[in-house]
């Protein structure tokens, strides 16, 4: 039996271990996806033991995907990016990439194909992670990509990493008035919360994603959904993100079909 799994620290919430549980019933493939709980102290010897563990490969999630990224041979986003979710095996050694921002943008060909017809610029709001690899993502499909955050300094990493532009918070609705594309990377959204932007100033056909995912649908796609805008729910990003690693490991491109978004 093969084994792969997911790095972090905590790593008990983990979804993976079900979305691959999914694939290995319908590709018949023996294996199993575990829940690798490393403390910090023991993250650097981890990733330098990597190569010679039982692993066929590994997700790497908070709050190691920078270690992950400088741990192996980094592809040229996961270079750009300065972090990797995702290592596989590669002659002797390991090679990691990021799947995140080719996640999404799987799942906005997934949600929203009429998203690449967009000519007005993508608007992205909040500046972590998660916003530095769909920014990346975007810049690399070709469109304008504009990003405001509540703390500007962060926006303006962001979009010297990624090749984007920032923008103030006031900034915002003219952004939004021309755009063809708007995503929520902040945290607003869980829980109640809800993100202080206003999409009435969208043109009609905006798509409008989140990359929140529970809930499922957050209150700016109800309220995306609402004015006939075209919303994309953010499991999309993580369901897809996940076939990177399967088809590394196992050597097929696996399928986000229905019964995964259950
Ligand atoms: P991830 O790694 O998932 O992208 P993160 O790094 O925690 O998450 O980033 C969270 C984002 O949500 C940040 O852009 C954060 O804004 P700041 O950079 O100003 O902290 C944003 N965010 C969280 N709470 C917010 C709030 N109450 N109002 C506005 N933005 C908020």
């Amino acid at each position: 039996m093969q084994r792969v799994g997911v790095v972090g620290w905590p790593v008990e919430h983990s979804r993976s271990p079900v979305i691959f549980g999914h694939w290995f019933a319908v590709h018949g493939i023996d294996a199993r996806y575990e829940r690798i709980a490393v403390a910090p102290d023991e993250a650097a010897a981890f990733f330098a033991d990597l190569a010679s563990s039982p692993y066929t490969g590994v997700n790497v999630t908070m709050p190691y995907k920078a270690l992950a990224a400088e741990s192996v041979s980094a592809d040229p986003v996961a270079t750009r990016l300065g972090v990797a979710n995702t290592i596989w095996r590669d002659g002797d050694g390991l090679s990691g990439s990021s799947s995140d921002g080719s996640g999404f943008i799987a799942s906005l060909d997934d949600q929203a194909p009429d998203w690449r017809g967009a000519v007005g610029p993508a608007v992205i709001v909040g500046a972590g992670g998660a916003s530095v690899a769909v920014a990346d993502a975007l810049v690399a499909e070709g469109c304008r990509v504009l990003v405001a955050n509540r703390t500007a300094d962060k926006a303006e990493a962001v979009a010297a990493r990624a090749g984007a532009e920032a923008i103030a918070l006031d900034a915002l609705p003219d952004a939004l008035s021309e755009a063809s594309l708007l995503v929520n990377a902040t945290s607003l959204g869980m829980d109640g919360t809800t993100l202080s932007v206003d999409p009435r100033p969208l043109p009609a056909g905006t798509t409008v994603a989140d990359l929140i995912y529970n809930p499922l649908e957050t209150p700016l796609l109800a309220a995306a959904r609402a004015r006939g805008l075209v919303p994309v729910d953010g499991l999309g990003m993580l369901l897809f993100q996940a076939t990177t690693g399967f088809e590394r490991w196992f050597g097929v491109k696996p399928k986000v079909d229905r019964d995964l978004r259950r």
